[in-house]
Parts: structure tokens; sequence; C-alpha cells
């Protein structure tokens, strides 16, 4: 698409990508009984599918057979679709080298587990995350081995001081720098090829979790130089419009190789002898069981599709809806807003955000139940970073009792088919439930049998 687009032609295109998308005029039930289109800003959750996926899913499963085990006319088509596949998903995240291999996983979680489970040795083997990583990018590794962290600022950008500062400190001994791309809270986009340079000069490896990028940046794991590049990405294809399961792994070929999964089965093996086993190489080995056809199938019709939009356009269409989203919630009293809310060309288009007195939990409910607006609220699978957010800087004891949630927030988040309307709307159910006092009065007192959702409200209808 053309990335120059004026802001009538952007409006345009932003019509029809509306119309590219599966399911938004599904009607859902209000709290009133009235049914209406949902308006979706949790697309950092998951996103709907194209049509075009749908489509194309349909199409492929006339000639579905099994892959890679079977003879005959599908299933030889399935595993060629399946196969080349894996060039399309290498070119998409711009990892055009013969020193890569992509390997299919179930989502970003699946494949984080794998790489940890292959990639640590032993528990003496230290591995550098940050305090803004989602639990996915957090909990297999620690929970192998010894994990430490790179600290976050009070804006919740990561400290890049503090990166250098580990793999000075531990000089050699870090063997594993562990990374997110773009975070899944507050949208900040990491600076990963500086990240790579300064994993590399000490040794070390990285591993980027790709989750909230894909859908939302163009994204290359060649660096300017050798240096930058990165070594393991993982991503998942429901966070980019193919809600059908699967994602990937694309990471160094002679690494995967020298290491395996603990996750083993049919379809990884040369040979089972009674006392030895001979693996396949990557990406095999990395794919015991029969694999999700409809999944790839999907995610590679989305990358395409993603590709063809562009995205500048993409980029540029949800920077708009954020800075929209965050001055509407900046004029509101009463809206706690977490991040940089001032500079947000580091963000994709995710905020967070609270309403004084009121519970996240009531602010998600009043907001689903009088006009179907859809949010993520807590703590969003990343419980240091939001408690951090929060002000609660380090949760000194070590006791498992006495490890409680943070306190949650609100989050929204947008994909290349929510509008200024969806926005618009957004900030006038927050402005409408701040009207009412009473609901402000008996939330603050935290009398759980007050409903936010009182049948009182009338649902905001934006025609
Ligand atoms: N990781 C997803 C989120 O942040 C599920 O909502």
């Amino acid at each position: 698409m053309d990335n120059s687009l004026g802001n009538s032609a952007m409006r345009n295109t932003s019509d029809y990508i509306r119309n590219m998308m599966f399911g938004l005029d599904a009607l859902v039930e209000l709290d009133n009984k009235k049914m209406v289109p949902a308006i979706n800003l949790d697309n950092a959750a998951t996103t709907p599918p194209f049509k075009e996926v749908v489509r194309e899913i349909e199409r492929q499963l006339m000639y579905y057979g099994s892959i890679g085990r079977g003879k005959g006319q599908k299933s030889e088509h399935s595993t060629e679709v399946y196969t080349n596949g894996r060039e399309i998903v290498k070119d998409f995240v711009g990892a055009n080298s013969d020193i890569y291999t992509a390997f299919y996983i179930n989502n970003t979680t699946d494949g984080i587990n794998k790489l940890a489970s292959a990639l640590i040795e032993s528990p003496k083997d230290i591995v550098l995350s940050t305090r803004m990583e989602h639990h996915a990018n957090d909990l297999p590794w620690r929970e192998r081995t010894k994990t430490v962290y790179a600290k976050v600022d009070k804006n919740g950008r990561l400290i890049i001081d503090d990166v250098k500062r580990l793999l000075q400190m531990y000089n050699g001994r870090i063997k594993y720098v562990t990374v997110t791309a773009a975070s899944n809270v507050t949208g900040y986009v990491n600076d990963v090829h500086y990240i790579a340079r300064l994993a590399h000069q000490y040794g070390a490896k990285i591993i980027v979790d790709g989750a909230q990028i894909v859908a939302h940046r163009a994204f290359s794991m060649l660096g300017e130089t050798p240096e930058e590049n990165i070594d393991f990405f993982v991503f998942s294809a429901h966070k980019m419009y193919s809600p059908f399961g699967g994602g990937a792994v694309v990471g160094l070929t002679d690494v995967l190789n020298k290491h395996i999964s603990h996750f083993y089965g049919g379809g990884m093996v040369e040979s089972v002898c009674d006392y030895s086993v001979l693996f396949l190489p990557a990406p095999d080995r990395y794919e015991a069981g029969s694999p999700n056809y409809p999944g790839v199938v999907g995610m590679l019709k989305s990358m395409e599709i993603l590709k063809h939009m562009g995205f500048d356009y993409i980029r540029k269409h949800e920077q708009v809806l954020l800075r929209r989203a965050l001055d509407g919630l900046m004029k509101i009293p009463g809206v706690i807003l977490y991040g940089d809310s001032i500079n947000i060309d580091d963000r994709v288009g995710i905020a967070v955000f609270n309403i004084r007195d009121v519970k996240n939990e009531e602010v998600a409910n009043f907001l689903a139940g009088y006009r179907a607006i859809a949010v993520r609220h807590a703590a969003f699978c990343a419980h240091s970073y939001v408690r951090r957010l929060t002000g609660v800087s380090e949760v000194q004891n070590h006791s498992k009792t006495l490890c409680y949630p943070p306190e949650g927030m609100v989050r929204i988040s947008f994909g290349i088919y929510n509008n200024e309307a969806d926005v618009d709307c957004f900030l006038a159910m927050i402005n409408e439930l701040l009207q009412h006092e009473h609901v402000r009065h008996f939330a603050k007192i935290r009398n759980e049998s007050v409903q936010l959702t009182e049948r009182s409200y009338k649902p905001y209808d934006r025609g």
C-alpha cells in the first residue's frame, strides 16, 4: 500500500481494512439485552482473523492430508505447503539466510519453553532477562536456571545501561539474553539490535520475544552488522490476525542442531533403537507430533496480507489511534496513565490506565456490559512489570505465601482495523462512567455487591 497516503486516503484505507476482517459485524448482548457489534480493544491478547485467512484455511482443507508422514496427493500437497512455509516465515522476519531455521510452535509460550528446555544445559548457565517481560519470557528461564533481570525506569522503559552493567558484572558468564521486542503492557519497543550487539560483545546469544511486534512493526532479525543479528525470534499467529493456533521460532541452525527440546515423539527421529535414538536435524527435532496445519496455513496467509499492507501504514495508523486515546484519557480527571504518554514513538498501540477509586475489573465490566468494548484488565501476565509501573520497586520477600498479585490496571490495545470511532466510543464510555458519582462512591468503599454494570446506565450508541 502507498506509504505516503493523505488523511482521506488513510480513512478510505481504514474502511477497506475493516471490511477485510472476519466477524466485526457479529452482534453481542449488552447488559440491557440490546444486541450490538463488539469493539475489540484487546488486540494485544488476540486478534480477529482476516476473512481471507478463513477462506484460505477452507481452501487448503480441501486438499488436507498428513504432513510428512503419508503418501498420496493430498498428503504431498499439504507437506509441500507446510515445508515451503518455513521460507515464508523466515522472509517475514527478515531472516533470509541459511544460518537460520524456522520451526512451528503452538504459541510464543510454547516456543520459549521449547527453547529454554533445549538451550539450558546446566543450572549454572546464567540468563539475563528484564523486569518488563511477560511471564512467558521469564518463568521458563527462572524455573530452570539462574536468571538475572535488567531494571526498568519510572516510566517503565528498559534501562539499557543496566543490561550493560549485568553483562559486565558477569563478564562472559551470561549465556543468553532474553528480551521482549515490545511490551504487552506499555507497548514500549526495545532496541533489540543494540542489545544484540551488547550480548554478543560478552559472548551471549540473544532471544527475542516477538509476540507484540510482529503485527505492528516491520521486523528484521538481521541487523546492520552481523553483531546486531538476532539469534532466536519467537512469535504467535493469534496476535497477527490468524487465531487458529500456531507461531514460529526462527533461530540459528547450528545452535538448534546442537540441542534438543524436552518434547519428544514421532516425526523428530531418523531412527529409534532399543537403547539409542538418532534425532533428525532442526526443524524436525523441534516438531514432535502431528502439526497444526490450519494454524500454519492461516499464519502464512496473514503474513502475505500484512506485508502487502505495508508496516509504514500500519505503524502510522496505530500511532494515530494511540495518540488520540492518550490525549483523550489525559483530559479526563481521575484517570491515571502509566508509561510515557507524551513521547510515544517507541510505543506500539497499547495504553494502560486506572481510574481513581474504581477497580480495574469494574471498569472492564462496565465497558463490556454497556457498550461491548473488550479490554483486558489486571496484571497481563507481567506481574513484576505491573508492580513497578504502580511504584512498587522490588518485592523483597522470597516467601511463596507472601507473593501476592499486584494491583492491576486496564489495558487497551489497537489492531490495524480499529478506527477513530472506536477510540471516541471508548473515551465517551469512560466519561460516562465517571459522571456517575454514586458508582465511584460505592466502588471506593469497596462494596462488592455494587456492580458498575447497574442497569440504569444508558448504553452509549455511536450509531
Ligand atoms: N500475552 C497476551 C496479553 O498480553 C495474552 O494479553
